[in-house]
C-alpha cells in the first residue's frame, strides 16, 4: 500500500499566464488545451445532484483518479464550503505543479478541503467518496479486462452509500483511422495537435500524442503520449455490472441545429450515427 503524502504547500509563485519568454511548461499547455476542469466540476456536481435521489451528502466528496495536476479537485473545492476533494496520481511532478499553480485561486478554507495522494489508483487508500471519477479517458491505459474489473470493484468499495463512479469514453469511426487535428488557443498564443498515430482493430489499442507549438517557437512533438485500449461503451457497461454496479447511465452534450455541441449535458439512451462522440458513464 502507498503512504498518503500530502502535496507540498502552494508556493507564492504566480501561475504564469503564457508569456513568450516564459519557460516551456507542458502542464500549463495541457491545462489550456485539452482540459475543461471548471466545466467538469460543475457537470459532476450536477450529475451528483440529479442522481442522489434526495440524499445529497452534506460534504460532497470527490476522488479524482489519475488526477495529474488535479485541476478538477481544486475546481470542485471552489463549488462550496463543504466540497472536499482527493486527487490520486503516480506522478509527483504533476501533483506538485497543481499545488503550486491551481491552488492560487482558492481560499485557505477551500484549500484545506483538498488532499493529494501520491500513489497508484489500484491500491486501497482508505478514502471514502461520493463521486470517484477517471476523466480524459485516463483509465484507458488499463488494457486487460480482468484488471479493469479489479479497478471498478475497488472503486465501488471506496464509494460512500449512493456514490457514483463517473468515467468518460470516446469513439466513432473518425477516431479509428490515423489522423492529426490542429487547434489553437488564441488567448495563450499556442497551437496544439491531437494525433491518432495508430488504431489496431484486432485489440482496439490506440496510440495518441499531443504536440504543442508556442508562437515564435518550433513545434515540440509528443509532449504527451498515450498507449491505450479504446474500450467501447457496451464493454464498459458489462464490466461495470460484473463489478457490482447495479445501474449505468450515459450522459452526453446536446447539439445545436448545426450539429455542434450546445454545452448542455443530459442523460441519453442512444447515440446514433456519430462520426465522433464523447460520453460520460455514470455507474451506481
Ligand atoms: C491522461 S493523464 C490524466 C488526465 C487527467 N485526469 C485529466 O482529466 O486531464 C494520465 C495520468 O494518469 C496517471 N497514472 C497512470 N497510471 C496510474 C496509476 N496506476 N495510478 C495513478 N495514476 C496513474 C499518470 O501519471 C498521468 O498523470
Amino acid at each position: 500500500m502507498n503512504v498518503n503524502k500530502k502535496s507540498p504547500k502552494p508556493s507564492l509563485k504566480k501561475s504564469g499566464k503564457s508569456k513568450s519568454k516564459s519557460p516551456f511548461d507542458k502542464y500549463f499547455l495541457y491545462t489550456h488545451s485539452v482540459q475543461g476542469a471548471e466545466h467538469d466540476a460543475e457537470l459532476l456536481w450536477k450529475i451528483l445532484r440529479t442522481c442522489s435521489d434526495g440524499n445529497l451528502p452534506k460534504n460532497p466528496t470527490l476522488q479524482e483518479d489519475f488526477c495529474a495536476t488535479a485541476m478538477l479537485c481544486y475546481e470542485w473545492a471552489k463549488l462550496g464550503p463543504n466540497h472536499r476533494a482527493t486527487g490520486i496520481d503516480l506522478d509527483s511532478a504533476a501533483l506538485s505543479w497543481g499545488a503550486e499553480h491551481h491552488a492560487d485561486s482558492l481560499s485557505k478554507a477551500q484549500l484545506a478541503n483538498v488532499e493529494m495522494i501520491h500513489g497508484d489508483v489500484l491500491d486501497n487508500h482508505n478514502v471514502r467518496s461520493n463521486v470517484i471519477c477517471a476523466l480524459n479517458f485516463s483509465y484507458f491505459f488499463i488494457k486487460e479486462r480482468e484488471r479493469l474489473k479489479e479497478y471498478f470493484v475497488a472503486s465501488r468499495k471506496a464509494l460512500a452509500k449512493n456514490g457514483l463512479l463517473i468515467l468518460d469514453a470516446f469513439g466513432g469511426p473518425d477516431y479509428l483511422v490515423s489522423h492529426i487535428n490542429q487547434r489553437r488557443n488564441k488567448e495563450e498564443k499556442f497551437n496544439f495537435w491531437w494525433e491518432i498515430e495508430t488504431f489496431d482493430a484486432i485489440n482496439n489499442q490506440i496510440k495518441c500524442h499531443l504536440h504543442f507549438q508556442r508562437d515564435g517557437e518550433s513545434r515540440k512533438n509528443r509532449v504527451f503520449s498515450y498507449d491505450w485500449r479504446l474500450w467501447s461503451i457496451p464493454e464498459l457497461t458489462d464490466i461495470l455490472h460484473e463489478a457490482g454496479f447495479k445501474n449505468v447511465q450515459y450522459w452526453a452534450e446536446g447539439l445545436t441545429s448545426k450539429g455542434n455541441g450546445n454545452g448542455k449535458f443530459k442523460p441519453i439512451h442512444s447515440e446514433k450515427d456519430c462520426r465522433t462522440w464523447i460520453t460520460y458513464l455514470i455507474a451506481k
